[in-house]
């Protein structure tokens, strides 16, 4: 079986950080959020993968390549303009070929490993198979209902719900899709949806089935969604006992178990508390690092305290007076005390940038 992963789209939800870096390649817990989709579909087996994407010039091809490092072969295929979900499958159809697929959001990432789900579909006689969640705020996501085991009724983003279990961007589908999506037309959002696809093999009498999720899920499309999914995955880090080596630990510094150091990263004179993932060549002085903080390559932390944050690589942050919270950073964003009087603010932010003080 092969699959899909729609990572074009305009993430205008996580601008600013995204008027530089496609979503896909927004790194949670150190690694890109794409990278977390691959590695389901690669251990459900399912290593030829299809990627839609806003063009090929796109950071993504340049980041991803071949996908020979992740042990997958990745096809771009380009979605010039973001017409909807079901535009985008449709764009995948020779992709595909005559064969069942699974189609995977890009920016959705889960706990569950789903592998029942991949497993059960090809010998089953279901002509679509999705994943489904139970969220708190059903009028923001697709929404199923179910009758016995099938779903009876898919709606994206109904204003009065009739129940709470949300579509959760992983599908699996048979060609039959095809013939759907060439049935419908665009929604009050101007996009085909591939809810109102589905929906359509529902009305066709096509047997579609639910399939529950396991522990967390996370639409990442928002800057606190992404902090929170940050969280999640290092919460799921496995007991490393806390490092020790003296070349990076040094100095009056603590640090505890569940810390992942990487190569030539130095924490000097401070504290950290795991889960905690550091990449290489950070450097941490003078500071504390508190539980759920990814902190990317090539960063400086000096004379601060930060925590349940996300520190993109080059970053600086140096004399900040309180403890930083739910931060998101992108590459090489600064946040630095005044070295000289007058103390000042200063801000250079870009649209949708977000500062509390
Ligand atoms: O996250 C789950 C929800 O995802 C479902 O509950 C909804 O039924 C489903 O429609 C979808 O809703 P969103 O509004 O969250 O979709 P979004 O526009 O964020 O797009 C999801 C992914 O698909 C994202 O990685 C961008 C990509 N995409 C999106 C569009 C509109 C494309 O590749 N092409 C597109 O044309």
């Amino acid at each position: 079986m092969k699959a899909v992963i729609l990572a074009a789209g305009k993430a205008t939800r996580l601008r600013p950080v995204t008027l530089t870096m496609p979503k896909a390649l927004v790194p949670v817990a150190n690694k890109t959020l794409i990278g977390y989709a691959i590695d389901v579909l690669k251990g459900a087996g399912l290593t030829d993968i299809g990627l839609v994407v806003n063009d090929l010039d796109s950071p993504i091809p340049q980041t991803l390549g071949k996908g020979e490092s992740m042990g997958v072969n990745l096809e771009y295929i380009v979605q010039s303009e973001q017409l909807g979900l079901a535009h985008a499958v449709n764009l995948c159809r020779s992709f595909v070929g005559d064969e069942p697929f699974c189609v995977f959001l890009g920016d959705n990432i889960f706990q569950d490993k789903m592998q029942p789900l991949f497993h059960d579909f090809v010998a089953s006689g279901t002509e679509a198979s999705i994943a489904l969640g139970e969220v708190s705020d059903p009028t923001r996501y697709g929404i199923a209902e179910l009758d016995g085991n099938c779903i009876a009724r898919v709606v994206e983003k109904p204003k009065e719900p009739k129940s709470n279990l949300a579509i959760a961007g992983v599908y699996l589908f048979r060609p039959s899709i095809f013939d759907a999506i060439s049935r419908i037309k665009p929604s009050w959002r101007n996009e085909l949806e591939i809810t109102d696809a589905i929906q359509t093999l529902i009305n066709d009498g096509a047997n579609v089935c639910p399939y529950i999720l396991k522990g967390w899920w996370i639409d990442a499309g928002k800057p606190d969604a992404i902090v929170l999914a940050n969280q999640l995955v290092l919460e799921d880090l496995p007991y490393t006992p806390a490092p020790e080596n003296k070349d990076q630990i040094i100095g009056r510094s603590e640090v505890s178990h569940r810390v992942l150091l990487g190569q030539n990263s130095q924490v000097i004179d401070s504290v950290i508390r795991g889960p905690v993932i550091i990449g290489d060549n950070t450097i941490i002085r003078d500071s504390y690092i508190g539980p759920y903080t990814s902190l990317g390559d090539n960063v400086l932390i000096e004379g601060s305290e930060i925590e349940a944050s996300i520190v993109m690589s080059d970053c600086i942050i140096r004399d900040i007076p309180g403890r930083i919270d739910a931060s998101l950073l992108a590459d090489s964003a600064q946040v630095v005390a005044a070295q000289r009087m007058p103390a000042t603010r200063r801000f250079i932010l870009a649209e949708n940038s977000y500062v509390q003080l």
